[in-house]
């Protein structure tokens, strides 16, 4: 069974068919109206469950718009209008899922319920983004940074600025898998989480944390944030203080490498973690990146299932 709950598991090979499937997908259906179906169908006959505990934007359009692209169907649902928003257990929840749809989508605070539906079901489970990690989003940025420079995302210089999040546990997973340096400026007390770190480096990834803005980006092809505050997290005032010299201005994308990609995985708070000038000026890739949630999506769904790699 094929799930995509991080990206250290499915391995460099796979990661690597996924963004080529989608490369090749979204190259092949340029011109066509969103809603027209690819020429293969591949997914004909096939049902996505989407669960959302919290809020969603991009990944609920793009697994939805990507799931009938590939010519499957969809159902959309939050949890708690779900039995296991009552109660019911997750292995219970997944038993009966696997006699309905084909393979899960869920957006969920705990990462132990996405590992659960993983365990007691019997179909490929999809993390939308846990307190831990967003796996498919730092997919789209990979693809992104392909587009954009024209190479492979190996040997390539990124760097994360802002708080350790569940955004940057996945850039961190990624850059150990498929090989690109990693720095990340991140302010004291807001590190990202040590087990994922220690693993990443283990695997063999050059990743460092500085405790500069300037520090992480010197060099880089690629400057990533996110938002300072997380769905579910506690917005602070010693936090936006810690924060403050982190915000991407077009000072700090000044001292990137030459042609440097501002990415961000969005929404944005703008005036805080990223000022307007820096996203919506040229160096920004960021509607592209939203767009690139739709083509990897559905590149992993047919990974998932076997289609693929
Ligand atoms: N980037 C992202 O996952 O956006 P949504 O929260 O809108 O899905
Ligand atoms: N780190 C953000 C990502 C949103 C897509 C959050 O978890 O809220």
């Amino acid at each position: 069974m094929r799930h995509f709950l991080d990206l250290a598991t499915p391995g460099k090979a796979a990661l690597r068919a996924i963004l080529d499937e989608a490369h090749r997908r979204k190259a092949a259906r340029a011109g066509k109206p969103r809603g027209a179906v690819d020429d293969d169908a591949p997914l004909a006959g096939h049902v996505l469950a989407m669960i959302f505990e919290k809020p969603s934007t991009r990944t609920r359009f793009s697994f939805d718009v990507g799931i009938r692209q590939l010519g499957g169907t969809s159902i959309v649902t939050s949890s708690s209008d779900m039995q296991l928003g009552r109660g019911e257990t997750v292995a219970d929840t997944a038993r009966v899922l696997s006699r309905f749809v084909d393979a899960i989508m869920i957006r969920t605070a705990a990462h132990e319920t996405v590992e659960g539906l993983a365990e007691f079901g019997s179909l490929p489970v999809i993390n939308g983004l846990t307190d831990l990690s967003h796996p498919c989003q730092a997919m789209a940025d990979l693809m992104t940074v392909e587009e954009r420079l024209g190479q492979s995302v190996e040997g390539t210089c990124w760097a994360w600025v802002g708080d350790g999040n569940n955004m940057a546990h996945s850039l961190i997973e990624a850059a150990s898998v498929m090989g690109f340096d990693l720095k990340l400026g991140v302010p004291h007390g807001y590190d990202p989480d040590q087990a994922v770190m220690a693993t990443a480096c283990a695997r063999g990834g050059s990743i460092d944390v500085v405790r500069s803005a300037v520090a992480a980006v010197e060099g880089a092809k690629v400057v990533v944030t996110d938002t300072w505050v997380s769905m579910g997290q506690a917005d602070t005032k010693d936090k936006a203080s810690a924060m403050k010299p982190f915000a991407v201005t077009p000072l700090l994308m000044s001292k990137a490498a030459e042609g440097a990609v501002f990415l961000h995985c969005l929404p944005a708070h703008r005036g805080e973690e990223v000022l307007d000038q820096v996203i919506d000026g040229p160096a920004s890739a960021v509607w592209d990146e939203a767009e690139n949630r739709l083509h990897v999506q559905k590149a992993i769904m047919l990974w998932c299932l076997g289609k693929i790699g």
